[in-house]
């Protein structure tokens, strides 16, 4: 599928994004584990988190729903209620379902083999496998355990005490729900703050987390008990419309209850700090995670350097922050980024392999890269590789250059945003 984009001449109205990506997972996981129904209202239809639900139910998780409202129950039963699935467990093009599916399965005395798409099987697992190899589970798949397809035969963790040599969330997750099953404390420590999703679920379900500074504990054998779970609009999409409104001369448009979790806000930071119009109101908490509406009406940006303990809070924003850059006074430099290099692209290499297509000015660097803005963009022909953020942010850049831009392949938007396409529409002024 091709999308095809022309400038609008501004972009106007009010509207919502779908679910969060990471918070549907997590509830659908946490609420298999749990014991009794998990009432999941605006699940994330999208193909990660589906593919979560599926390899659930191959496990023998009961689901009534997704039903077109996003609204899924899963009845869960404990741990015990987790059966060895009788074929290959598909992640699709999910890292955070591989990822955190291999901490439960370490947990479980059974034999399971997962795998995914052709990016996810060139995606590291070292990260999550060696820690859990640590714990007493056995794991076996190439380069040692790195790459997908993975063999997971589980049972018997014990506890142990880990410092992530990266600000990983899927990491730090895989382990504190391995550790849920794992005799005494498990003990994560991170370099720096990543989205705390999996601990603020955890407690939410009854759970009992012990947070001091950037190290979690959790104690195994503890029982979650299923709840009623409201999953905020996904930041990460608004990002896509937000830096839409910010650079479409003439735009106003409100996103309604989008997820402003501190661990996950580093783009309102930054966008205020290039100059955007951002007005944040109607705050207020669901399921256990902060909520807002945002307003972005289009303004005058300027580049500006970002790194650090910054960027694990942007993480996935970064390839949309680039387009930003480039339609902003100055240059927008990323620095302690090289994670991007592992995400669903090389995301370093396919920005700026995009970008210059619009005739933008920008260098790849070790780690981040280099926008000189200014410049007008010409509409082009892009493609996606396969990448939803990456097919997402050049249609940002389409709507901000002039001419048609096409980016080709780019049904892999409906991993992350089903309804892109029609929700820009929607805003459309023309
Ligand atoms: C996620 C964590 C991040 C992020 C990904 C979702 C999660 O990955 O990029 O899109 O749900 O935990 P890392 O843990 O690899 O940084």
């Amino acid at each position: 599928m091709n999308l095809e984009i022309t400038p609008p001449r501004a972009l106007r109205g009010i509207t919502r994004v779908p679910g969060d990506k990471s918070i549907s997972h997590r509830a659908a996981m946490l609420g298999a584990l749990a014991e009794g129904d998990t009432h999941i209202e605006n699940f994330l239809m999208g193909a990660d988190c589906l593919a979560t639900v599926k390899c659930l139910a191959e496990m023998g998780v009961s689901f009534t729903g997704p039903d077109k409202k996003g609204r899924l129950t899963v009845h869960g039963r404990g741990p015990a209620g987790l059966k060895e699935p009788e074929n290959v467990l598909d992640a699709g093009n999910s890292g955070t379902t591989i990822r955190l599916m291999l901490g439960i399965l370490a947990g479980l005395s059974f034999f399971t083999v997962i795998t995914g798409d052709a990016s996810l099987r060139r995606r590291p697992m070292k990260r999550v496998t060696a820690p859990l190899s640590r714990m007493g589970a056995r794991i076996w798949g190439r380069q040692g355990a790195n790459l997908a397809p993975l063999a997971v035969r589980g049972g018997e963790l014990q506890g142990d005490s880990f410092s992530l040599p990266v600000a990983s969330a899927q990491v730090k997750s895989a382990l504190l729900l391995a550790g849920l099953s794992a005799r005494g404390e498990t003990r994560v420590a991170e370099p720096a703050p990543s989205r705390d999703h999996t601990e603020r679920m955890l407690q939410y379900f009854g759970a009992e987390i012990h947070k001091e500074g950037l190290t979690v504990t959790i104690k195994g054998g503890q029982v979650l008990a299923g709840r009623r779970v409201t999953v905020p609009g996904d930041i990460s999409s608004a990002a896509f419309l937000m830096v839409a409104a910010a650079v479409v001369p003439g735009s106003d448009v409100t996103i309604r209850e989008v997820g402003i979790n501190p661990t996950r806000d580093g783009i309102l930071e930054v966008m205020r700090a290039m100059g955007a119009d951002l007005e944040i109101f109607n705050r207020h908490q669901l399921g256990g995670e902060p909520v807002a509406d945002i307003r972005v009406r289009h303004s005058r940006l300027r580049g500006v350097t970002i790194g650090g303990e910054l960027i694990p809070r942007l993480i996935d924003e970064i390839p949309v922050l680039a387009v930003a850059g480039a339609l902003a006074e100055g240059e927008l430099e990323v620095r302690d980024a090289a994670e991007l290099k592992v995400k669903e692209s090389n995301r370093i290499a396919t920005v700026v392999e995009e970008l210059r297509k619009f005739g933008v000015e920008v260098e790849a660097l070790a780690d981040g890269l280099r926008v000189r803005g200014g410049r007008p963009l010409t509409g082009t022909s892009c493609a996606s590789h396969g990448d939803h953020r990456i097919a997402m942010a050049m249609a940002v850049a389409g709507l901000a250059a002039r001419g048609k831009t096409v980016i080709q392949d780019a049904g892999c938007v409906d991993v992350s945003f089903p309804g892109f396409a029609s929700i820009l529409s929607s805003l459309r002024v023309d």
